[in-house]
């Protein structure tokens, strides 16, 4: 089997790929700039919004991990069209996110969802919550202003996130993709705490020795924040839509999904944050 991975260069797809190529997996990893690779990983081109590229870049595989078109509102519609041009492609591994089972079927995320569980393919859904390494690999969200200010911005109050390593989905989708019964399932992949934005501050702060601390940032302190990336409205406004649905509780819940699927404990916020926040460990 050879599986074709959507957002290959991505903070998780790039773990997906290196996972399946070291459980002896053929990978296809699409990319609208594929580079290098080792010898089991076939870079592809790919983009979204060029069909052109859509074909050629799957080839032969029989599963494609996807993560889907964010803060695109027509992102099913265009995941429909592609599958329905992918008839050799048997299986679907959808990567989603945590809570998003409970948004209206209209929203574009759930909207995704459904459109994997119609398109006649096996699919199972993965679901991670907040990634840690947003904290250090998402310059727009928490890593340039970490890097810069030490501030962790982010306009969340007290409330609380189960984060995921990105390790722990690519292990999931090692499972999902390897063995047998997983679908036509969906599974929550959580961190084993929830924490508070100050938590992961001190936690960040206690490692690195830096005087890092949470900003507790008003929805319009939160916008004008996100503004400065110069990213398109759709993308500030799907963050605050985000933060939005943190305040709500829905990020809280810890499962045992991760556990049950690899057998194995998932990883914590001190693990996350020793490999990569250590002075001598930071690049
Ligand atoms: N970040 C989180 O905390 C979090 C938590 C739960 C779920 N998720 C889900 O994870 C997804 C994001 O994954 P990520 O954080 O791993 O991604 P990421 O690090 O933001 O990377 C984005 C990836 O998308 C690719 N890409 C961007 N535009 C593209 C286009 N037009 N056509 C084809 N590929 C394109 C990029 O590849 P190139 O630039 O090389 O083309 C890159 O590989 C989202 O759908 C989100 O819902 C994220």
């Amino acid at each position: 089997m050879t599986v074709w991975i959507e957002g290959a260069t991505g903070k998780a797809g790039r773990r997906v790929v290196d996972a399946l190529t070291a459980a002896g997996v053929p990978v296809r990893a699409a990319s609208r700039h594929p580079g290098e690779a080792p010898d089991s990983v076939t870079p592809v081109r790919f983009d979204w919004y060029d069909e052109t590229t859509w074909a050629a870049s799957v080839g032969g595989a029989e599963a494609v991990f996807l993560k889907g078109l964010d803060s695109d509102d027509n992102a099913a519609t265009i995941i429909t069209r592609f599958l329905e041009a992918a008839p050799a492609v048997q299986r679907v591994v959808l990567m989603s996110a945590a809570g998003v089972e409970q948004a209206p079927d209209h929203a574009a995320r759930r909207a995704v969802e459904l459109a994997v569980q119609n398109s006649g393919k096996r699919w199972t859904i993965l679901r991670p919550n907040w990634f840690l390494q947003n904290f250090n690999e998402d310059e727009w969200v928490f890593a340039r202003a970490l890097r810069e200010t030490n501030e962790l911005y982010a306009g969340s109050g007290k409330s609380r996130i189960s984060f995921t390593d990105t390790q722990d989905l690519a292990d999931a989708a090692v499972t999902v993709l390897t063995e047998a019964g997983h679908d036509g399932h969906a599974y929550t992949i959580t961190g084993p705490e929830s924490l508070t934005f100050g938590e992961v501050a001190k936690v960040l702060a206690k490692t690195s020795s830096r005087p890092i601390r949470h900003v507790d940032a008003t929805p319009a302190e939160h916008r004008k924040h996100f503004e400065k990336s110069g990213r398109p409205t759709a993308w500030v406004d799907h963050m605050l839509d985000l933060f939005k649905m943190v305040r709500a509780g829905v990020s809280a819940p810890i499962t045992n999904d991760f556990e049950q699927l690899t057998g194995k404990p998932s990883r914590t916020l001190a693990a996350y944050a020793e490999e990569t926040w250590r002075p001598t460990n930071q690049r």
